[in-house]
């Protein structure tokens, strides 16, 4: 670890990256929109980057760990300026429209979260109640990703992870490709919540999903149900877009993404992941549920009526060979879901498959009992409540019932489960189905 000290004029700006600790000697500085004085120490993530600066003389003690970096840098190359200005104009709006609802779009490594958290951390300098809503579901940095959530900003942050949430929504995807509905529903829900609870701000991040008709389409959708006072948009074209389309209704802000950020690679994208969930289950303990008393949201086999084995082999007597492997089946007139206790050959499959829909024109889907192991769940309590989440950890088969295993930080009353598509293997990485 090097340590060196700088000393900075007022206006000077610096970047610096992680692993860094600095520590103001004298002076202040502006960081992610907080001034820091005297004797504070800022901690900076091995996986980020920002600028700062000086508001003052200020003397800096640095510590660089391996691949930090520090430099004083040309501030006109810089986006502190640019970001304050951002910020000043929502704060400007907030005494005639009371309530703040400001959402931050931008593509992938453009500056969203940092964004975010410099709006809110300026707002509340300025006195504003403010609270965040991460609603990037594969860089959740408050509750864990597969989840949005919602945070009140009680203290100076860099990053989100330093906050606690109050409240969150679960996905349970990682990508706002498969779950766009279920998203957007969230987002409106917890935006709601923060302002019956008295922020005066919601600052909402999202996903960098901006590219392409359906990119494009998905976070205009988003858009029309929040309904946001402001929408501060880090790229050119989408905030010439998005001004066309929301012609006076949204303040349309645009602001300058980072010169030189600290791009992530897609390990280091899916080792903060696993640190999140880590986190999240480090209290935690194992329960056991019965599928029986309790509701299943989407997950097909085990939250259907069932049909017994053998009023199914009637219908479908070609199933004969995989019957004492069928746990339960549903049916309707497009599909036959099976949940087995071992999946049938390759081979076996797709004849099944075939004859099931050549003879029936029915979809005939199945699914294993492992299948269900290690998957992210969504805890529901009372009043339909997300109350938590939970991790599979075993799927047994009992008489006439199946036996959950969840591990959950969670002790109240379970009343249903939510499926996703996660799964995470023992040291909390995600497996891609089929592995
Ligand atoms: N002003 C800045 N200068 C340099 N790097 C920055 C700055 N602001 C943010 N970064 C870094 O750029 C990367 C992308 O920023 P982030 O806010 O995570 O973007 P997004 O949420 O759009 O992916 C992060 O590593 C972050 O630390
Ligand atoms: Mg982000």
């Amino acid at each position: 670890m090097s340590v060196v000290t700088y000393t900075l004029k007022a206006g000077e700006v610096a970047r610096v990256s992680g692993p860094a600790r600095i520590e103001v000697v004298n002076g202040r500085i502006l960081l992610v929109g907080s001034v820091y004085g005297e004797k504070s120490n800022l901690v900076i993530h091995e996986l980020r980057s920002y600028s700062l600066k000086a508001l003052a003389e200020t003397e800096l003690k640095v510590f660089l760990g391996s691949g930090g970096f520090f430099s004083v840098v040309d501030p006109s190359t810089e986006v502190v300026d640019d970001w304050l200005r951002v910020a000043e104009v929502i704060g400007g709006d907030f005494t005639l429209l009371k309530r703040l609802k400001v959402v931050v779009v931008g593509p992938p490594e453009s500056g969203k979260t940092t964004l975010t958290a410099f709006i809110a951390n300026y707002l509340r300098g300025r006195g504003l109640n403010c609270c965040i809503l991460e609603g990037d579901v594969g860089q959740e940095d408050l509750a864990m990703p597969a989840t949005i959530a919602l945070a009140v900003v009680n203290k100076p942050f860099i990053w989100q992870r330093e906050l606690s949430f109050s409240e969150f929504r679960f996905i349970g995807c990682i990508s706002p490709r498969n779950c766009g509905s279920r998203i957007i529903a969230s987002v409106v829900d917890l935006v709601n919540q923060a302002l019956s609870k008295g922020c005066d701000v919601v600052v909402v991040n999202t996903d960098g999903w901006v590219s392409g008709r359906d990119g494009v389409s998905y976070k205009l959708e988003l858009l029309r149900w929040v309904k946001p006072t402001h929408l501060v948009v880090l790229d050119q074209g989408l905030s010439d877009l998005m001004s066309n389309v929301f012609r006076g209704a949204i303040k349309v802000i645009r602001a300058r993404p980072p010169t030189q950020p600290r791009v992530r690679s897609r390990e280091e994208r899916q080792r903060l992941r696993t640190e999140a969930y880590k986190r999240y289950f480090i209290n935690s303990s194992v329960r056991t549920l019965r599928a029986s008393e309790i509701g299943l949201i989407g997950v097909p086999p085990l939250n259907c009526a069932g049909v017994p084995v053998n009023k199914l082999l009637e219908t479908f007597p070609e199933l004969s060979a995989i019957a004492s492997h069928i746990v339960r089946a549903c049916k309707d007139d497009k599909e036959l879901i099976l949940l087995v206790d071992e999946y049938p050959h390759t081979g076996l499959l797709d004849t099944l498959r075939n004859e099931v829909y050549s003879k029936y024109s029915a979809r005939l889907v199945i699914s294993s009992v492992e299948d269900l192991k290690r998957c992210l769940m969504g805890v529901v309590g009372e009043n339909m409540s997300e109350v938590a989440v939970g991790l599979v950890e075993d799927v047994r088969l009992e008489e006439n019932d199946i036996v959950i295993k969840l591990r959950t930080p969670y002790n109240g009353p379970i009343k249903s489960l939510i499926s996703g598509n996660i799964r995470l293997d023992e040291e909390y990485r995600e497996v891609r189905k089929g592995e």
